[in-house]
């Protein structure tokens, strides 16, 4: 069964199966809700329902509260129709970010390598070319053998929008992660199809103006930073210098070490500052490296002795949800307004 869904006050109407997310529903029709997380956790996607049952599906109790669901309000990417249904929502999609509706792709795998401990890198050559904005996600649909449905799981495009039919990914192994361990890094390989959907998120590089972009990433937060940076230097699109921090304990857990040290060489704007939060000058030394090439410390540590102030920069995270605040307070502690703070929270998977 199929139910209308009405976006108020735009006024625009969408069909939504009735097993389908609101929110799926509206990206697929190219109406642009406001999203994050897609999986209930965020509250990024909540609104005030006007008319109209709905199933409210998955939401946390801590995303959407008792006396929220009391009110009406509901969280697009959990709610799903029971009848016809009026929701009221901010549409202002910002001016920097592209609407790509989210459509289906299938892809076969063309690159499976490790390429720091515990994380590997996956790319993908779709078979038909996508649009999205740098600093956005994909949403795969990972075979489960025990379960009859696949089951869903969201990674970052790690390449940069101007690579329209091949999609990198750097996914992390969590220990028990049915995409992961039961996934990625036990069955899949190289030739295999996938299947997934997107672009999602709202974590994208606001290309409208040339402030000193601040990039903040622990572990594979980097994918979509990467993304960002080659769009921004690649293909012209920023004019702002760029500060990409990436945080690991060891040289083991950074990669891609190279190929910004590549990037940095090649435009002036670009400043890359490796951070070793588990290593000493002395032991990258002893290893033959140059400890001149890493800083040491915790990204945080790191931000707080490069800058006194960060007036007039914005912020960019993304990684694990505690190192997230942690950058969120440095930054702010060096005067950046939370509205020029943008944060992508990597949830380890279940
Ligand atoms: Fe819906 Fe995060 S809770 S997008």
């Amino acid at each position: 069964t199929k139910y209308t869904i009405t976006v108020e006050p735009v006024g625009r109407e969408v069909q939504c199966d009735e097993d389908q997310t609101i929110l799926d529903a509206c990206l697929r029709a190219g109406v642009w809700l406001p999203h994050s997380c897609t999986h209930g956790t965020c509250a990024t996607c909540k609104v005030d329902k006007l008319d109209g049952e709905v199933d409210l599906g998955e939401a946390s109790t801590f995303a959407l509260m008792d006396f929220e669901r009391d009110e009406g309000k509901l969280l697009t990417c959990c709610a799903k129709p029971r009848e016809d249904v009026t929701i009221e929502a901010d549409l202002d999609v910002d001016e920097d970010m592209e609407v790509f509706p989210v459509e289906d792709y299938t892809g076969t795998v063309v690159v499976l390598e490790d390429i720091a401990q515990d994380t590997k890198r996956l790319v993908v050559e779709l078979d038909r070319e996508i649009g999205f904005n740098a600093g956005q996600y994909m949403k795969f649909s990972v075979p489960v053998a025990e379960a009859d449905e696949p089951i869903d799981r969201t990674w970052s495009i790690g390449s940069p929008p101007g690579e329209t039919t091949r999609l990198e990914f750097h996914i992390r192994n969590v220990p028990g992660g049915r995409g992961t361990d039961g996934w990625v890094f036990k069955s899949l390989a190289k030739g295999d199809e996938v299947r997934m959907s997107g672009p999602y998120g709202r974590f994208v590089l606001k290309t409208g103006d040339d402030k000193h972009a601040i990039l903040v990433g622990g572990g594979t937060g980097v994918a979509p930073l990467k993304s960002m940076v080659r769009h921004a230097f690649e293909a012209g699109e920023y004019e702002g210098e760029i500060t990409l921090y990436a945080g690991g304990r060891t040289r083991a857990h950074l990669y891609d070490v190279e190929a910004f040290r590549a990037l940095e060489d090649e435009y002036d704007e670009f400043t890359y500052r490796p951070c070793l939060s588990d290593e000493t000058p002395e032991q990258v030394a002893a290893d033959g490296d140059d400890p001149d090439g890493y800083a040491y410390g915790m990204v945080t540590t790191v931000i707080e002795a490069d800058h006194e102030r960060l007036i007039g920069c914005r912020g960019y995270l993304c990684g694990p949800p505690p190192m997230v605040d942690a950058a969120l307070k440095t930054l702010m502690s060096r005067r950046l307004f939370p509205r020029d703070i943008f944060r992508e929270d990597f949830f380890d998977e279940s």
